[in-house]
């Protein structure tokens, strides 16, 4: 069965690991040299930062934000960018409040390592929410649903991957399309433009938008690339 536990944008781990490779090569040709080492060392421990936020800080950043949630009775909730289910999956102990979640995607294999429907739904089927959970192929910038059908609208990590700019705040258009009155949403995203969303969300009527930086489990290798946690209701 593939892993929920897939890789973020694995080519970002190159950024890290591949110049303390040529380091250390340079290195062992030419001879060692304090300060390359000590550059070297410090590109490995951003590398293995990067994976500990993709493969155990923001699970913990998830699981923080599910826990500040009280779902209404007969939630229908939708997972914009689900991936593996990463984010969906952690209500698990909500079940009872829950009449559907919906996860849409375009399964990116540049954005999550191993990305498909198919991967997706072998993880879903093994777990408390099989019969709950639909997912579905489809853009978030064209989201095929009603006006008003999501009380509650999750996303985690998807939208930075949306470019130029516009194309974010045309996604944040059709979350608010597609979302109930007095529902909620929770956005997980990377990076401090992330806090522009917080203007846009106003315009679009949201209300209570909070921003807050989730810290250490949401380094991308430093705290120069940060994880924010934006919070709303409609
Ligand atoms: C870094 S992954 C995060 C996946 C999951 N939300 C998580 O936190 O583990 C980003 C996901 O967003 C999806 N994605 C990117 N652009 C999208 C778009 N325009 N509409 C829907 N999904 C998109 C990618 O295919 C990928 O699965």
């Amino acid at each position: 069965m593939k892993s929920i536990r897939e890789m973020d944008a694995p080519i970002g781990l190159a950024f890290f690991f591949g110049p303390a490779l040529v380091i250390v090569i340079i290195m062992l040709i030419s001879g060692f040299n304090t300060v390359s080492a000590i550059v070297a060392l410090a590109l490995v421990l951003f590398g293995l930062k990067y994976m500990h936020t993709s493969i155990i800080g923001k699970y913990k950043i998830m699981q923080s934000v599910v826990s500040n949630i009280n779902l209404e009775n007969n939630c229908k909730i939708l997972d914009v960018g689900c991936g593996h289910g990463a984010f969906m999956l952690q209500f698990n102990k909500q079940t009872a409040k829950i009449s559907e979640i919906v996860g849409i995607d375009i399964w990116s294999n540049r954005d999550q390592g191993s990305n498909s429907i198919e991967a997706t739904q072998r993880i879903i089927d093994a777990s408390s929410l099989a019969s709950k959970i639909k997912l579905k192929t489809a853009n978030i910038l064209d989201a095929p649903f009603n006006n008003n059908e999501f009380d509650l609208i999750i996303s985690s990590l998807v939208l930075h991957n949306l470019k130029p700019f516009e194309k974010r705040k045309e996604a944040l258009e059709e979350i608010s399309r597609v979302q109930e009155q007095k529902g909620q949403l929770v956005i997980i995203d990377i990076g401090y433009e992330t806090g522009k969303y917080v203007h846009i969300l106003e315009d679009l009527g949201y209300q209570n938008v909070n921003i807050v930086n989730a810290g250490y489990n949401g380094w991308w290798g430093t705290p120069l690339v940060p994880t924010f946690v934006i919070t709303a209701t409609k």
